[in-house]
């Protein structure tokens, strides 16, 4: 109690005046009251945010005395470290030591999940589930906030159509319909309840467009026309702010010639003023510092830059911290603009509950009781199992009976430390089941079980030094590759069925980890090729953080299940699908390419004047647009995804064929479980709009719903349709349908759809 003496003085005294004042006002009273004690400095000092060094390292700039900084009132918050004691240790500095006891933010990168680990969001997005991600987020910040941590970097919702990108693996993937709803979900899951210990404030990101960078390279440039913008790349952010996150990180890309954390169109014309954002932003990691890389302008030229576009807080570097006075005496930058940036920072930091009680997320004793508790695990292997994507299955080997002689095979099979995926912060991989683990709890005396691990994950050691920086993701045998696939082949051909565990390393994903060539490393190609040649059935078990190029593996694997990368649960999840007790539903969110040579590749496309159909134009075509090498289309489309049972669609039964105005039209479709697995599909409603005023993609995701259902049994399912959905920007940004002919499409996936027409007047 001593402790909180000071602090408690000072703010009760406010408190009390609180309590005189309008509910709605008390935040902007406390807050008035307090920054009239601040001085100038004072105010600067909250726009400053550190990382601290020994925690997770998420960039190549170091925050320095820190401690100093927060006695001296030089700090707003502090993130990259999820040590109570630290954390606790930081707090006592600030409420105790700087002279008006503010206290601090506390941030982390909690990704997908804090230390119950779930899958990699992208995996994630498959399950098209919003309310187990939601969910999702609820245990993620129950978890962080019981360690100290009241702000996190999440969720990320930039839209990419483009594999090569390593950070597709944090976000939704291709569409922003879904992608919208997710973030929805993600960002009410985490600030459930503000004033409550276990509800931490939201950080979107990356704001914007990252997910367009030139080549898929990372931090590379975007140049985009304002449609592509609004219609497809901007929704999910938008989706987040309506859905009242706390706050916005700014992307490290340039956009249209100025980079985002110096971008006054983006940070306070579109975010402010039209979307009425009201919490804070902050930097990318030295974004800030990096306006100077883009070639804006030495230090202080770029820190005005900034504040002035709208970048409230300045992740690592300082610049702020250097520089704002002096440019506030040379009247580059207002008083005003630090007081507004300054505010909404306070502002967090009031609806945390932090002024009330800076100790609020800090509890020790909560931190045993919530972390990786038996109900997280069970359900990080429920998001797991429903995450996985079944891309082939056929003929139905899956799924397995645990029985009979199993080989497990592969350098993804037994390697706790790529079962949780890039970017877990504070995850442990010692907790992570593996495939080989979960696959021994299943099958247990019933069985017998052979592993061997066939190959490396790459025998390139370009590869294998950078994946590996930060933990030894790729371990390379002291065998030849030939030796090991001997010994592989050997076990493998004692064995009824073959389960080759193959992909990506963890860290061949995430930030700073675009590849050229998205395909399985030749080191594991050449396993499986081995493999094939014993002639045994061949299950393909995919780790992968993107999209990969597999029309090899679909041409040769008998069965392929994608399980991106599943967290802590992994390998009990991978044995529940495996053996059929889960019956998978996943759907992918990204379109898989055939090649490379496609990409970037999308499903909501648009028809160009000469598109060409290998169906209706056949293969001696000319002057048409497309390859001459390769299809347009892609192996595996956007929304698609295998069960163990088979789903039979009727037709489209409309409400009304010929809607008018504000009417809601209704489109049902009987949907029929005829295989012999009760399972889950998810149903998704797209709709073409044939003719408007600006060209339109061939078909916008408008709608999904899950239906499960028993062997033989059928549902109907109803979507409601209203002119929200037929909404499109035009060339002057107006946003507005038009009346006419819409097709509306109902199917298993964006390729394999029924369809019916509608003409929908005004
Ligand atoms: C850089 C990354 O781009 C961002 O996603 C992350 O939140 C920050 N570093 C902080 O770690």
């Amino acid at each position: 109690m001593k402790l909180y003496h000071r602090f408690s003085t000072f703010f009760l005294i406010s408190f009390i005046s609180i309590q005189s004042f309008a509910q709605k006002n008390a935040s902007e009273y406390f807050i008035d009251s307090l920054m009239n004690k601040m001085s100038l400095d004072e105010k600067i000092g909250q726009l400053n945010l550190a990382a601290v060094p020994d925690g997770a390292i998420t960039g190549t700039e170091f925050s320095k005395d820190i401690n100093q900084k927060i006695a001296d009132g030089q700090m707003g918050g502090v993130f990259g470290t999820w040590n109570i004691m630290e954390i606790k240790a930081m707090q006592d500095i600030a409420v105790n030591k700087s002279r008006l006891h503010i206290p601090l933010l506390f941030g982390l990168d909690v990704i997908h999940g804090h230390k119950t680990i779930f899958p990699v969001p992208l995996g994630m997005s498959c399950s098209w589930d919003t309310a187990l991600l939601r969910q999702v987020a609820r245990i993620s910040a129950d978890e962080a906030s019981s360690e100290g941590i009241n702000w996190v970097f999440s969720p990320m919702v930039d839209i990419s159509r483009d594999p090569r990108w390593g950070r597709v693996v944090e976000g939704a993937g291709e569409d922003p319909f879904l992608g919208s709803q997710i973030a929805k979900a993600i960002v009410e899951g985490y600030q459930q309840n503000f004033g409550a210990n276990n509800t931490v404030m939201a950080c979107v990101k990356h704001f914007a467009l990252y997910g367009a960078v030139v080549g898929g390279r990372e931090y590379n440039s975007v140049d985009m026309s304002p449609q592509q913008m609004y219609q497809y790349y901007l929704p999910p952010y938008k989706a987040a702010v309506d859905a009242g996150v706390g706050s916005i990180m700014t992307s490290f890309n340039d956009l249209n010639g100025l980079p985002s954390s110096g971008n006054k169109w983006l940070l306070s014309n579109l975010l402010r003023k039209q979307w009425k954002f009201k919490g804070f932003t902050v930097s990318d990691y030295s974004a800030v510092g990096e306006l100077a890389n883009h070639g804006l302008g030495d230090e202080k030229t770029i820190s005005a830059l900034a504040l002035n576009a709208g970048t409230n807080m300045e992740m690592v570097g300082e610049h702020y911290l250097h520089t704002l006075k002096d440019l506030i005496n040379e009247g580059k930058v207002s008083v005003q603009a630090v007081d507004n940036a300054c505010r909404v920072i306070l502002e967090a930091k009031y609806k945390l509950g932090l002024f009330q009680n800076p100790y609020l997320f800090i509890n020790t004793e909560r931190a045993a009781k919530e972390i990786l508790t038996k109900a997280h695990k069970d359900f990080a292997q429920q998001v797991a199992e429903h995450s996985f994507v079944l891309l082939k299955n056929n003929p139905q080997v899956l799924p397995l009976q645990s029985k009979g002689t199993i080989a497990v095979i592969g350098p993804l099979a037994d390697s706790k430390a790529n079962m949780l995926g890039a970017w877990n912060a504070a995850g442990d991989t010692s907790n992570a089941i593996t495939v080989l683990d979960g696959i021994k709890n299943f099958v247990g005396g019933k069985g017998t079980i052979i592993y061997r691990k066939g190959a490396n994950i790459t025998d390139d050691s370009l590869l294998k030094r950078r994946v590996n920086i930060f933990k030894n993701e790729i371990s390379t045998d002291e065998r030849t590759p030939e030796q090991m696939l001997e010994d592989a082949t050997e076990a493998a051909s004692k064995a009824n069925v073959i389960v080759a565990v193959v992909g990506e390393a963890a860290d061949m994903t995430g930030e700073s980890a675009s590849r050229t060539h998205i395909d399985i490393p030749e080191s594991q190609r050449n396993l499986l090729k081995a493999l094939k040649k014993t002639g045994k059935p061949l299950i393909a078990v995919l780790f992968n953080g993107r999209p990969l190029t597999l029309k090899w593996e679909n041409d040769s694997c008998d069965a392929i299940l994608d399980v991106w990368f599943g967290g802590t649960e992994t390998g009990n999840a991978i044995a529940d699908v495996l053996f059929g007790r889960y019956n998978p539903s996943g759907k992918i969110t990204m379109s898989f390419p055939k090649d490379e040579g496609q990409i970037p590749l999308y499903y909501n496309r648009k028809n160009t004047g000469r598109y060409y159909d290998e169906k209706r134009d056949g293969l001696s075509s000319k002057f048409k647009s497309d390859y001459l090498d390769e299809s347009n289309d892609p192996l595996f489309p956007f929304g698609y995804g295998l069960s163990y049972t088979t789903f039979l669609y009727g037709n489209i039964q409309l409400s009304n064929a010929r809607p008018s105005g504000n009417e809601a039209l209704k489109a049902t479709i009987k949907i029929t479980n005829t295989g012999k697995y009760a399972g889950e599909e998810t149903v998704q409603l797209y709709i073409t709009d044939p003719v408007a005023r600006v060209t339109r993609s061939v078909e916008d995701l408008q709608g999904f719903k899950k239906v499960f259902l028993q062997s033989g049994e059928s549902k109907d399912v109803t979507f409601t349709i209203i002119p929200e959905n037929l909404k499109y920007y035009d060339y002057d940004l107006k946003y507005d349908w038009d009346a006419g002919d819409f097709i509306i499409r109902i199917g298993t996936n964006s390729r394999d759809t029924q369809s019916a027409k509608v003409k929908w007047s005004k």
